[in-house]
Order: C-alpha cells, then sequence, then structure tokens
C-alpha cells in the first residue's frame, strides 16, 4: 500500500462491452498455456496445444481506487473461448489471503461458470451471462470458467488488501471441473481430490 498514490477524488472510468478494454488502467497481464498447464486435467492434451503454440488463455487490466481512506481495485478479465481436451479455459483460481475479505464479480460478456468452494469443501456453481453478479463471501476460492463460443468477459471489484493465495488451487483445484459433454457444459467429479 505505501507505494501506492491515493486518489481523493472521484474518478470514473468507461468499459466497452464489447472488447473489455477501459482506460485508463493502472495493470494489464496475460496468461498463456504454458503459465497454467498444471491446472489442466488432461496433461496429454496440454501437451499436444504447446507442440502447436502456446495460446492466450485470459488476460486482465485492473484500476486501482485507492484513496486515504480506503482501497478497491477493480479489475475486468476476458477469457478466451477454447478447451483444454475437453476442459474450458478458466482462470487459475485462487482464495483470498486475507480470507475474511469479499468480492463482487460482475459478468458482462459471453457465457461462463462460477466455481466457489470454501476450505472445508462446501461447493457451489453459479452459471453466469451478461448482467449476472456474484458474490463471493468471504473464505470462499473462486474460478470462472469460459463455456461459451466467445469471450466471457467480467469485472472483479475487492479491496486491494484481500491479496490471492493461489498456492491451494494449483495443487488440488475445485471438487468439481468444467467439461464439455455433447457439445454442453457439465460439472464433473475433479479426479486429483
Ligand atoms: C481478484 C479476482 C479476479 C481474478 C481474475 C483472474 O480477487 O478474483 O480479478 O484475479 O479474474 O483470476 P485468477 O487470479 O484466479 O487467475
Ligand atoms: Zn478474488
Amino acid at each position: 500500500m505505501d507505494k501506492i498514490k491515493p486518489y481523493d477524488q472521484p474518478m470514473r472510468l468507461q468499459v466497452n462491452l464489447v472488447s473489455g478494454d477501459f482506460s485508463p488502467f493502472t495493470d494489464f497481464y496475460e496468461h498463456r498455456l504454458s503459465q497454467l498447464a498444471v491446472l489442466y486435467h488432461d496433461q496429454a492434451a496440454v501437451h499436444r496445444m504447446l507442440a502447436e503454440g502456446d495460446p492466450l488463455l485470459f488476460d486482465g487490466r485492473t484500476s486501482l481506487f485507492v484513496t486515504s481512506l480506503s482501497d478497491f481495485t477493480y479489475v475486468v478479465t476476458r477469457i478466451y473461448p477454447g478447451q483444454v481436451g475437453d476442459e474450458y479455459f478458466m482462470t487459475k483460481g485462487h482464495f483470498h489471503l486475507l480470507l475474511e475479505m469479499p468480492e463482487i464479480y460482475f459478468c458482462l460478456r459471453g457465457q461462463g461458470c462460477l466455481l466457489l468452494e470454501s476450505a472445508e469443501g462446501d461447493f457451489h456453481s453459479q452459471w453466469l451471462s451478461p448482467g449476472t453478479v456474484s458474490h463471493i463471501p468471504p473464505g470462499y476460492a473462486h474460478r470462472a470458467v469460459n463455456v461459451g463460443g466467445e469471450l466471457l468477459i467480467f469485472s472483479a471489484v475487492q479491496h486491494l488488501k484481500a491479496g490471492h493465495d493461489y498456492g491451494k488451487i494449483a495443487q488440488r483445484g475445485f471438487s468439481k471441473l468444467v467439461v464439455q459433454r455433447d457439445g454442453k457444459p457439465q460439472l464433473v467429479n475433479n479426479p486429483r481430490q
């Protein structure tokens, strides 16, 4: 927090609902398959795809709304359409470092599935379409999955100090995978759990 400059006056930004672009943003990142390979259950499919290239799976733009009294981050994530084997492209998934910190997701474009799971194994899923607001309560890991044929774009609002803990999800994943069966998304048990 020390290095982040506070802006105590009101700010606005405008999100393009088709592309997910907005400005100004403070940070932009891209995640390719090579960085996310361990997340997918079908490692043979991962290797086949990487032999052909290294596709972009998702990216994110962040804007910080930090004042001398408060600290929101606003992030727009875009998940590309596609699959690794039968498993749809998805975010890494994480708990917040400060477990008591909640978050709001708001779907802007596309069709998705949000997976939520507590450390005790209480699992929920929510279908996402434009206009869906999802409350991620304290203590629930969360991952978004693009189950459609176009970009899935959603925004997220949380406190900056919430942070991210990726370790547990990288090792075990969620109790369910989102896979394509007969052309449709379906949740199946995660064989790694
Ligand atoms: C922030 C948040 C989102 C995600 C983003 C990418 O707490 O939940 O902004 O960080 O959608 O997902 P991950 O970080 O799980 O790869
Ligand atoms: Zn989060």
